[in-house]
């Protein structure tokens, strides 16, 4: 049986508290540290990125699916977990419709996941506890929408989640996943080591 091919270097996850420091704007890409220079790159771990889908989210592929599409959450996830394989970091992806599972997941997640992708649905729109999760663990989230909430209601124009997160990906149905992981996965390889 073939080995299994380790992920590129930069895709691989940093140990200490530099890994929670955002990047600046021009960060550039794989900047190595002064001490690294001219020595092989250590070994790094899986970057580990961590899922979250809040309510009725369950329910996708019936669920007003002239806005949110046919394709259920499963599906997506599985699509998310085959993405992952493909750029070589591990994806774990859950659904809750209780704001306090949310808190917990987003609370337990700081040493175990790298990066958050977080589909709040209507608590994105409400939760000022997630949004403290959010800050509490101080990982890179981008906020992740199947539809675009500011063309639709004004009751969905507002985030509560947003000024916790690094990004948002939304409008793209459930493509806006699968970009938002590339996106978070190029975010963490520039940050700085
Ligand atoms: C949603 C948008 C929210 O406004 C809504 O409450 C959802 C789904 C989306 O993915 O488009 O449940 O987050």
């Amino acid at each position: 049986m073939a080995a299994k091919k380790a992920p590129p270097a930069r895709l691989r996850r940093p140990s200490g508290a530099s890994a929670r420091r955002p990047p600046g704007p021009d960060a550039p890409v794989d900047r190595p540290r002064a001490a690294d220079a001219g020595s092989p790159s250590p070994a790094r771990a899986p970057l580990r990125i961590l899922v979250l889908s809040g309510p009725n989210l369950q329910l996708l592929g019936t669920r007003e699916p002239e806005i949110y599409g046919v394709e259920t959450l499963a599906a997506v996830h599985a699509r998310l977990r085959a993405r992952g394989r493909e750029l070589g970091v591990q994806v774990t992806a859950r659904q809750s419709n209780h704001e306090g599972t949310l808190c917990d997941w987003i609370g337990a997640a700081r040493g175990k996941f790298d990066g958050l992708l977080l589909n709040g649905a209507a608590y994105t729109h409400t939760s000022l506890a997630i949004f403290d999760a959010l800050k509490a663990v101080a990982l890179p989230c981008v906020e992740v929408h199947l539809s675009n909430p500011e063309a639709r209601e004004a009751y969905r124009h507002t985030s509560k989640l947003a000024a916790a997160c690094v990004a948002k990906v939304s409008g793209f149905g459930a493509d806006s996943y699968l970009l938002a992981l590339d996106g978070l996965v190029r975010w963490l390889a520039r940050r700085p080591r």
